[in-house]
């Protein structure tokens, strides 16, 4: 299989308020990125001009991260919406209903790659045990990563949203073609400033365990200069990649 290159890892979220400043973010880092993301920042901003944008800018693929969470009617008629764009991959979460991803994987009628979100990077096991998850659950997250990236699976979604620690299991559990991206991404050499993100891994951790994407914003997007640290972590990719 033909070894893909580092930028085709990288997924830039374009967590911004304006298409002006998107615009910006896209033509900086064209180089290094292989994936722009649309969040829900942006797409609130600007709605679907921003998938055309991007676009027309360059061969960059594109994520919407819009993470639906409804009823699988409702679900399925926005994923039928989002299955005209013209994008690579959308979002739905697992939550509590196997319906929800069936709706959500029939919206997208084979024309978008449905991503489904096990547990948010952000989660903690005292998150999981304050909204009322069984101890097995809250002892060892894994367990809920599994079980809901099992029906993600069932439901026919391309693949997975899960942190780096769990890539390697549900590689192992679901197979490579099974999609993994991975945010929370944290380089060794970032500013160490602790935000909202919990289950971090490193670039190279993320690739070397399976990982297909990572998603990986502030650690670029604060930087004193985006274009160098997506270029490093770019090299420190392809390094992961000549060892594994
Ligand atoms: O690298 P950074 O933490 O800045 O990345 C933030 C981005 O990652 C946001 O766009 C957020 O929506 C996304 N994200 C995600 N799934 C998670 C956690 C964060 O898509 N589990």
């Amino acid at each position: 299989m033909k070894k893909r290159a580092a930028k085709d890892y990288i997924v830039f979220p374009l967590d911004v308020a304006s298409v002006k400043e998107a615009a910006q973010y896209v033509s900086l880092l064209s180089d290094w990125v292989g994936m722009f993301k649309v969040g829900l920042e942006l797409f609130v901003q600007t709605g679907p001009e921003i998938v055309g944008m991007i676009k027309k800018s360059g061969n960059a693929r594109i994520f919407l991260d819009l993470k639906l969470h409804d009823i699988p009617e409702t679900v399925y008629r926005a994923m039928c919406r989002v299955a005209e764009m013209g994008v690579a991959f959308a979002t739905v979460h697992c939550g509590e209903s196997p319906r929800m991803l069936d709706a959500a994987v029939k919206g997208g009628g084979g024309n978008v790659g449905v991503l489904a979100v096990t547990v948010l990077t952000s989660i903690t096991s005292e998150d999981i045990q304050a909204s009322g998850f069984k101890e097995k659950f809250t002892t060892d997250m894994s367990n809920l990563v599994i079980k809901r990236a099992q029906m993600a699976k069932t439901a026919g979604c391309a693949g997975v949203v899960c942190s780096g620690r769990e890539v390697k299991m549900i590689k192992e559990v679901f197979g490579t073609d099974f999609v993994a991206v991975t945010p929370g991404i944290r380089p060794e050499w970032g500013s160490g400033v602790k935000d909202d993100q919990r289950r971090i891994v490193t670039p190279s951790e993320a690739v070397s365990r399976g990982a297909d994407f990572l998603v990986i914003g502030r650690p670029i997007r604060d930087a004193e200069d985006p274009v160098t640290a997506a270029q490093y972590i770019a090299e420190e990719i392809d390094a992961a990649l000549t060892d594994s």
